[in-house]
């Protein structure tokens, strides 16, 4: 059952290069893209060939291999692929823990190993490191999120909003992961996926990665999901996360808190999984996370066809925040945050 695709690998050794699946060919062609300078990963985290906050954390740190490759310093390679996309926190991560090797290159433990390509293994070995650590995360979340989940009837309905699976991870996902781990324990889940308007991530990516592992999957429209709720066919919503404030305070794709609110106005519990690495403690609440903002063509021109009037003004942001107090619970890696608030935050971090 796991995925028998790879989102992100490292070809080779410290000679290789950084492959990813280019996911803005999905689900019509299974493509790799291969990238062998640092423009070109950060050409794939802006155009979302490589995506999901946990995939862009990683894709990141394989990212400052490529640079370092082209003669490029950590530092410069760093602040470059920091401008890529704003709001997943997990990419600022990733590259803190890249600068960090660099720096302790320099002046700490490893330093002096006077051999050349020495950072280079030491950089590869460290995205290596964090792609690991990631797989063992995904794991970790399904376990916690299907103990949660438990009281579920068998066939219970469970609504999910973009894709948060093996394509948005270095692992098996984190909504999706605990969606595998409930069909694995014979729960046989009914999976709704909301189609996550405007770049579809839900209907080309959530859809093609349920239907290859056999999961019983239904596409929606997003305007759907209060008739599907109020028809009694989902049971639970769950959702990934790009970064989560100190409160608890959650963004994720556009239209997550939409879902949310609903989910709230249906006595439905709405559950957020998500690794460690995409809580934020440097900020106090949702209103400082930053929103990214795209370009109006994906909504009046997507995937090439022109659907509003040429020079229509739109508002694209690609993220919305839903308040910790719509939360049922945020899963981890670590366990589970039940009455999501900053101290229940703060004594599972801490
Ligand atoms: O714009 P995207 O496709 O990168 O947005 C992705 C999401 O919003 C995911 O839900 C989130 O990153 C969690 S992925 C495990």
């Amino acid at each position: 059952m796991s995925e028998p695709f790879s989102t992100i690998r490292w070809d080779g050794g410290i000679d290789g290069h950084l492959r990813l699946l280019d996911q803005t060919r999905l689900p019509v062609e299974t493509v790799y893209l291969d990238c062998r300078t640092v423009e070109e990963v950060w050409q794939a985290i802006k155009r979302l060939a490589v995506r999901g906050a946990p995939a862009i954390g990683v894709a990141a740190a394989y990212g400052v291999c490529v640079g370092v490759k082209e003669d490029r310093s950590v530092d410069e390679v760093c602040d470059y692929l920091a401008t890529s996309r704003p709001t997943a926190v997990n990419l600022f991560w990733a590259l803190e823990r890249m600068r960090g090797v660099a720096s302790r290159a320099v002046h700490g433990p490893e330093r002096g190993r006077g051999r050349p390509g020495s950072l280079l293994e030491l950089l590869l070995a460290e995205a290596r490191a964090i792609h690991e650590e990631d797989r063992a995360q995904c794991a970790a979340m399904g376990r916690f999120g299907a103990d949660l989940l438990d009281y579920l009837p068998e066939g219970a309905g469970i609504l999910t909003h973009c894709n948060a699976g093996a394509l948005a991870t270095g692992g098996d996902g984190t909504a999706l992961a605990v969606i595998f781990e409930l069909a694995r324990r014979g729960k046989r889940p009914r999976v709704f996926a909301d189609e996550t308007r405007p770049l579809l991530q839900g209907a080309r990516l959530t859809m093609w990665e349920l239907m290859q592992r056999g999961i019983d999957a239904t596409l929606i429209c997003d305007s759907m999901a209060a008739q599907v709720m109020r028809e009694g066919r989902v049971q639970a919503v769950i959702t990934g996360a790009d970064r989560i404030a100190a409160n608890g305070d959650t963004a994720n794709k556009i239209g997550t808190y939409s879902v949310a609110t609903l989910a709230r106005a249906h006595g439905i519990p709405f559950y957020v999984a998500a690794p460690v690495t995409t809580f934020d403690l440097t900020i106090a609440s949702g209103a400082e996370i930053p929103i990214e903002q795209r370009s109006a063509e994906e909504i009046t021109c997507g995937f090439g066809k022109q659907t509003a009037p040429a020079g229509a003004r739109v508002y694209n942001p690609a993220f919305d925040v839903t308040p910790a107090e719509l939360i049922g619970a945020i899963i981890t890696d670590r366990g589970v945050v039940q009455r999501v608030n900053r101290s229940t935050v703060q004594s599972l971090l801490k």
